[in-house]
């Protein structure tokens, strides 16, 4: 398992290109199984998690290949209906072929993804969406088995305690899509990877109104064709950027910033006094020299709110900013794991039940610390290259499931960074 070595107290310096989005293109190789033709995804960031999925459309017999440095051909024509628990397990996003394979086969087999570091992870909404299409559904040995020859359109409420699904909805999306009637689903997810899904699955022939809210209107069809697609930029990733700009006082262009998908961000940012400006509607530039921040209270809320998997980040970035913030996660109330390792940098924060209490202002300074899940493994990136002193990161296989080529764009924006393989 590699580690990743950081020298702290550097500004970062120069420009960075977010890679496509994570969250958008990895239901979209799933919604390749909707369609025997070929299927053309551009923009795919190079990341072990896309390496997963893709194991797992072939596991289910499509042919799915990297064609050239982020594209990849998925071609569905003749599949099966069970995706196995020693590929789903890996990865939580797995769970996309379920829609994808009722609605094109009729039936699905498909293991529970099980929970992870930040949470239990339920699938109770996605079985009810199927349940709504009128799909018989039954857990059996750790299996979602569906029937779904008596599907047809509805109306589903897809909220939950927690608000919306983001994958609960690509797969009721999904699988209405090939369902005869109409499908009405409220209070749908309205993350930018949804629309984007929305996008390729209108350019395969679906029949889709209602795109970006929270009430998408499907009509199904009888069969839909291959498309090419190009997958919008990881905004996640570039508010991992924007923070270690500023964390590090540095001077950066984060290119594929999309300020129309940052909005709740970048208000905890302003609120915060971090000084930034967008540049056109693609980029934002960070020029943080001699930056001092306001501490802030923060909620992580679904799309349009202050998205959960920016959370950590802002937990770091606010160890630089004198004063008490409050940061509460409403999404994941579990989703802790990079507290006590902040706090082993020496940042003063606690958790206080679903929130974070963070006194900011002291310098943190570099020891070793455990990668726990990808976006806390991104915190201790942020507070790594922020404290004074070394910083050792272990388990950064984290890290590779979500941003492609961290360490190389690091360095490129003169971090003192190495990636140390785990004989070293
Ligand atoms: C997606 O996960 C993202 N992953 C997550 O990003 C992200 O944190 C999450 O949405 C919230 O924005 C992908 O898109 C691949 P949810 P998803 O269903 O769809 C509860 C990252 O770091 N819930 O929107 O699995 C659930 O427990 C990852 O890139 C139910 O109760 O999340 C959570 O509290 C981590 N029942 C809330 O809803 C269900 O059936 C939101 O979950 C489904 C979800």
């Amino acid at each position: 398992m590699d580690s990743l070595f950081i020298r702290g107290g550097v500004k970062l310096e120069g420009e960075v290109s977010v890679s496509g989005s994570k969250n958008a293109c990895l239901p979209m190789f799933a919604a390749a199984l909707l369609t025997p033709e070929k299927c053309v995804i551009k923009n795919v960031p190079n990341l072990s998690d896309v390496r997963s999925m893709a194991e797992i459309i072939r596991s289910l017999g499509a042919r799915c290949e990297n064609i050239e440095e982020g594209t990849w051909e998925i071609e569905a024509r003749e599949i099966s209906c069970t995706a196995p628990y020693e590929l789903v397990r890996k990865m939580r996003a797995s769970i996309c072929v379920l829609g994808p394979l009722v609605a094109r086969l009729r039936k699905a087999k498909v293991s529970l993804p099980g929970g992870c570091v930040i949470g239990a992870r339920p699938v109770d909404l996605h079985i009810k969406g199927m349940k709504c299409l009128g799909c018989s559904v039954e857990i059996e040995s750790g299996y979602i088995c569906v029937d779904a020859r008596k599907i047809r359109g509805a109306q589903i409420y897809l909220g939950g305690r927690f608000g919306s699904t983001v994958t609960g909805t690509s797969n009721v999306l999904m699988a209405a899509t090939l369902a005869p009637g109409s499908t009405i689903i409220e209070n749908a997810a309205c993350e930018p990877e949804i629309s984007d899904l929305c996008k390729m699955l209108v350019g395969m022939g679906a029949k889709i109104e209602g795109i970006g809210s929270p009430t998408l209107c499907v009509t199904g069809v009888a069969s839909l064709g291959g498309t090419a697609h190009s997958v919008i930029p990881d905004r996640i990733e570039a508010g991992t950027w924007i923070a270690a700009a500023l964390a590090t006082r540095g001077k950066v262009l984060v290119r594929g910033a999309l300020k129309k998908h940052l909005g709740s961000f970048l208000d905890i940012l302003e609120r915060a006094e971090c000084p930034f400006e967008t540049r056109g509607s693609s980029s934002i530039y960070v020029d943080a020299s001699g930056a001092s921040y306001r501490p802030v209270e923060a909620v992580t809320l679904p799309y349009p709110g202050f998205p959960t998997d920016l959370q950590a980040q802002v937990c770091a970035l606010m160890t630089q900013a004198k004063g008490i913030s409050i940061v509460t996660e409403r999404i994941y109330p579990e989703r802790f794991m990079h507290v006590p390792e902040l706090a082993r940098m020496g940042a003063e924060i606690s958790r206080e039940g679903s929130s974070a209490i963070i006194s900011g202002g002291r310098k943190l300074s570099g020891t070793h610390v455990m990668a726990s899940d990808l976006r806390a493994s991104a915190a201790l990136v942020i507070a790594a290259l922020a404290a004074k002193g070394e910083t050792l990161i272990q388990r950064i296989y984290h890290l590779d499931r979500g941003y492609d080529s961290m360490d190389k764009k690091l360095a490129a924006l003169g971090a003192k960074v190495e990636r140390r393989k785990s004989s070293e």
